[in-house]
C-alpha cells in the first residue's frame, strides 16, 4: 500500500449525448488538471469519470432514433471516451450506470434504505421535466414550466417509492453549516440554504413505474430507481462499495472533490448527502460548483445552434491550447463568456507571444553565442536575484491556488514569471553583452536564469497543459526526470550547464485573428444552420445573434418619465390580425376598463399563450391604428437588435390588473 495521501476527484457522469459541447469538456478539463496537479505533487490521486446512461430521455431518443436503449448509448459512449482521449482527460476508471457493478449496487442500496425505513411506497401526483429528469410540485413551476430549464413538463401520477429527505433536512442544515468548506464557491451555501433547504424539504419520489430504461427495483420490478438516486451513487459504486473488494472504496472515500456544475449542484449537497448519512457513510469534503460556459449571455444548446465543438478546436489549435484557454479565461465558479475571437486572442498572446518568445528566443541566443551549450551562470546581481526569488517561490502560489481550485489564477502568476522573463531579456540585451568578450560570463549567467525559469514554467503548467512541458524540454535540453517534477522546482538551479540545446517548432504558431474568425464564423453559421434543422427536442431557437451593443440616449428629466402611465394589464383575449405575420390583437383588463392593443409579437407568442398573462402596458400612449384597428398603448417587450429575440415585460409577483408601475 503507497504511503502518499490519497486524493478522490469525480467530475459529474455525463449524458450520452452525440455531441458534447465545450461546455462539457469545461467540468473534465478542470477536473483533470486537479487530478493531474495532486498526482504532480505527492498525491495518490484517483480520477473517476463516467456517464449516466438511464432515464425517460434516452428511452425517448433510442426509440426515436428505432434502436435499444442500451444500443443508442453504446454507440455515444465510444465518443464521449474519444473525446476524452483527444483532450488528454486521464481517468482512473470510467463508470457506466449500465455495468453491471453499478446495476447490482444501486439495488442493494435502495433495498437496503428500504428495510431500514427510509424509503417507503406511496403515491406520487405532481410534474416531471423529462430533459432535467427532475420532480417538481404545482407551485415550484415557473409560468407551468420547469423552473430549471424552462421546458414544458409533464404530469405524473403513479405509484411510486419516497425517500424520506424530510427526515434528515435538519440534520443537513446543522452540518452544512458546520462544515463551511463543504459547498463551494461560498455563494453557493447560501442558496442551498435559502432556496431549498429551510423552506423544507419533501421526501423525493424515488421510483417510477411508468419508465423502462432503468435499474428495476428487484424486490418490486415493476418500479424502476429514479436516475438521480441511481446516478449519484455511482460515487461509491466504482470504488467497489458494498462489494466483495471494496478495497477502493475503503482507500479512497469520502471523496475530496466532486466537481460539478452550478445546476446540478442542488442534488449534490440535498440528496446525496443524505442518501450517504442514512447508508451511514461519510460525506464527500467538497462538492464544488463552477460556473457555464455561455454564448451570447445563455447555456450552450444544441436547439439554439450554439454549441462549440470541442474536438475542432482540439484538432485546429492543440488541446494543450483549449485547455489553457478553458483553465486561464474564466475565474472557476463564475459563468463566462465563450467567443472565438476571446480564444484566438489568448492563443496568441499568451502561448504563441508569451510562452512560445521565452523558449524559442532562449533556445536561440544559446545555440548563437554557446553553439548550443547550456553555459554554466557566473555571479548573479540583483537583476537576476529578483527573477530568481520569483521563480523559486511560484510554486508556493501556484499550489495555494491550485488547492482552491483557482485555475485562472495559478496560470496567471506563471505568466507572470513569464513576462518577466520577456523583460529580462530586454533588460540584460544578450545581443549587446554577445559583442564583447569579457561580458561572456554576464551573457552566459543571463542564458542560465532563462533557461531555468523556461524550465520552472514547464513544469508547473503540465496539469493544465499536459503536452507542452515535454516540447519545452525537448528544446531546453532537459531530460533528466528528476528536474520535470514538482520537487525540483522548489529550488533554483536544477538546470545542467553542459545540456544541449535544440531549436525546434514553434510551441504554438500566431494565428491571423482576422482571417481566422471570418473562418470560424462561416463554420459556426453552417453547424448552425444543420443544428437548427435536426434538434427537434429541445426550446424553439433563436437566431444566432450579434452582442447587444447598448448605446444611451440623451438624458430625461424625473418629469418626463413620470408623464408615462405604465399599468399592469391582463389579457382577456387575442387573436391574429388578419393578413399580418406580426400581429397580435389583444384585449386588455385594465382594472375596471378593457382596451385593444396591437402588438407585434406574433412571432413569439401565440393567441393562446397569450391569454391570462399579466403584461406591463404604456397605457396613455396616444391611440394609433394599426391595419386597421384602433390600438390603445403598448405592451413592454424586450427585443435584441435585430428582432430575432422578444419576450413581454410580466410584473414578478402576482399583481392585479390596473397596479400602476413606477
Ligand atoms: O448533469 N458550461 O450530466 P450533463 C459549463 N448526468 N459546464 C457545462 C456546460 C456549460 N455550458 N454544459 C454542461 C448531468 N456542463 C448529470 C450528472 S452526476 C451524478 C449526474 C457540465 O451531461 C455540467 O454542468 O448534463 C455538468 O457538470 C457536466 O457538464 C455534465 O452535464
Amino acid at each position: 500500500m503507497s504511503e502518499k495521501p490519497t486524493f478522490y476527484i469525480t467530475t459529474p457522469i455525463y449524458y450520452p449525448s452525440d455531441n458534447l459541447h465545450i461546455g462539457h469538456s469545461y467540468t473534465s478539463t478542470a477536473a483533470d488538471t486537479m487530478a493531474r496537479f495532486k498526482k504532480q505533487s505527492g498525491y495518490d490521486v484517483y480520477f473517476l469519470t463516467g456517464t449516466d446512461e438511464h432515464g425517460q430521455k434516452i428511452e425517448r431518443k433510442a426509440e426515436a432514433a428505432g434502436v435499444t436503449p442500451q444500443e443508442y448509448v453504446d454507440h455515444i459512449v465510444d465518443g464521449i471516451k474519444k473525446l476524452w482521449k483527444l483532450m488528454d482527460i486521464e481517468y482512473d476508471d470510467f463508470i457506466r450506470t449500465t455495468d453491471e457493478r453499478h446495476v447490482k449496487s444501486v439495488q442493494k442500496i435502495f433495498k437496503k434504505l428500504h428495510d431500514q425505513g427510509d424509503i417507503y411506497k406511496s403515491e406520487y401526483e405532481g410534474w416531471y421535466c423529462t430533459p432535467c429528469e427532475s420532480f417538481w410540485t404545482e407551485l415550484q413551476l415557473k409560468d407551468g414550466c420547469c423552473p430549471d430549464c424552462g421546458r414544458p413538463v409533464e404530469k405524473t401520477r403513479e405509484e411510486s417509492y419516497f425517500f424520506r429527505l424530510s427526515k434528515y433536512q435538519d440534520w443537513l442544515i446543522d452540518y452544512i453549516k458546520t462544515h463551511p468548506d463543504f459547498i463551494q464557491p461560498s455563494t453557493r451555501t447560501a442558496e442551498m440554504l435559502n432556496n431549498f433547504l429551510i423552506p423544507g424539504l419533501q421526501d423525493l419520489c424515488v421510483s417510477r413505474t411508468s419508465i423502462k430504461w432503468g435499474i428495476p427495483v428487484d424486490f418490486d420490478p415493476k418500479h424502476t430507481v429514479y436516475v438521480w438516486l441511481d446516478a449519484l451513487t455511482n460515487y461509491i459504486n466504482a470504488l467497489g462499495y458494498g462489494s466483495d473488494d471494496d478495497s477502493l472504496f475503503q482507500k479512497y472515500w469520502p471523496a475530496d472533490i466532486h466537481l460539478v456544475g452550478k445546476e446540478i449542484v442542488r442534488f449534490h449537497t440535498i440528496i446525496w448527502p443524505i442518501m450517504l448519512h442514512a447508508l451511514g457513510l461519510p460525506l464527500p469534503k467538497q462538492v464544488f460548483g463552477h460556473g457555464w460556459l455561455v454564448i451570447n449571455g445563455g447555456k450552450m444548446s444544441k436547439s439554439k445552434g450554439n454549441v462549440v465543438d470541442p474536438v475542432k478546436l482540439c484538432e485546429r489549435y492543440s488541446s494543450d491550447a483549449i485547455r489553457y484557454f478553458l483553465m486561464r479565461e474564466v475565474p472557476f465558479g463564475s459563468d463566462g463568456e465563450f467567443t472565438n475571437e476571446a480564444l484566438i486572442k489568448r492563443i496568441n498572446a499568451d502561448l504563441a507571444n508569451d510562452l512560445g518568445n521565452l523558449v524559442s528566443r532562449s533556445v536561440a541566443m544559446i545555440e548563437k553565442y554557446f553553439g548550443g551549450v547550456v553555459p554554466a551562470p557566473a555571479e548573479y546581481t540583483e537583476l537576476d536575484r529578483k527573477i530568481i526569488d520569483q521563480a523559486q517561490s511560484l510554486w508556493q502560489s501556484v499550489e495555494k491556488s491550485m488547492n482552491a481550485l483557482q485555475f485562472s489564477s495559478a496560470l496567471a502568476e506563471i505568466w507572470k514569471l513569464i513576462g518577466e522573463c520577456n523583460r529580462y531579456i530586454d533588460q540584460t540585451t544578450p545581443w549587446i553583452l554577445a559583442k564583447n568578450e569579457a561580458d561572456r560570463p554576464r551573457l552566459g549567467t543571463v542564458m542560465y536564469v532563462l533557461l531555468e525559469c523556461a524550465r520552472i514554467v514547464g513544469v508547473l503548467i503540465a496539469p493544465t497543459m499536459p503536452r507542452t512541458p515535454e516540447r519545452i524540454f525537448a528544446q531546453i535540453g532537459v531530460t533528466d526526470e528528476a528536474l520535470k517534477t514538482w520537487d525540483s522546482v522548489k529550488t533554483f538551479g536544477g538546470a545542467k550547464p553542459g545540456s544541449v540545446v535544440h531549436k525546434g517548432e514553434p510551441l504554438f504558431p500566431r494565428i491571423d485573428v482576422a482571417k481566422e474568425l471570418e473562418r470560424l464564423e462561416a463554420e459556426n453559421q453552417a453547424a448552425q444552420a444543420e443544428a437548427q434543422k435536426a434538434a427537434k427536442d429541445e426550446l424553439p431557437a433563436p437566431q444566432d445573434e450579434e452582442k447587444t451593443v447598448f448605446t444611451q440616449k440623451d438624458l430625461i428629466a424625473f418629469d418626463d418619465f413620470e408623464k408615462m402611465q405604465l399599468v399592469v394589464a391582463k389579457v382577456l383575449k387575442c387573436e391574429k390580425v388578419p393578413k399580418a405575420d406580426k400581429l397580435l390583437m389583444s384585449t386588455l383588463k385594465v382594472g375596471n376598463t378593457e382596451r385593444i392593443v396591437v402588438s407585434g409579437i406574433a412571432k413569439f407568442y401565440t393567441p393562446e399563450e397569450m391569454i391570462g398573462k399579466k403584461v406591463v402596458l404604456l397605457a396613455n400612449l396616444a391611440p394609433r391604428k394599426i391595419r386597421g384597428i384602433e390600438s390603445h398603448g403598448m405592451l413592454l417587450c424586450a427585443a435584441n437588435a435585430d428582432d430575432s429575440k422578444l419576450s413581454l415585460l410580466t410584473v414578478d409577483a402576482d399583481m392585479e390588473d390596473g397596479c400602476e408601475i413606477g
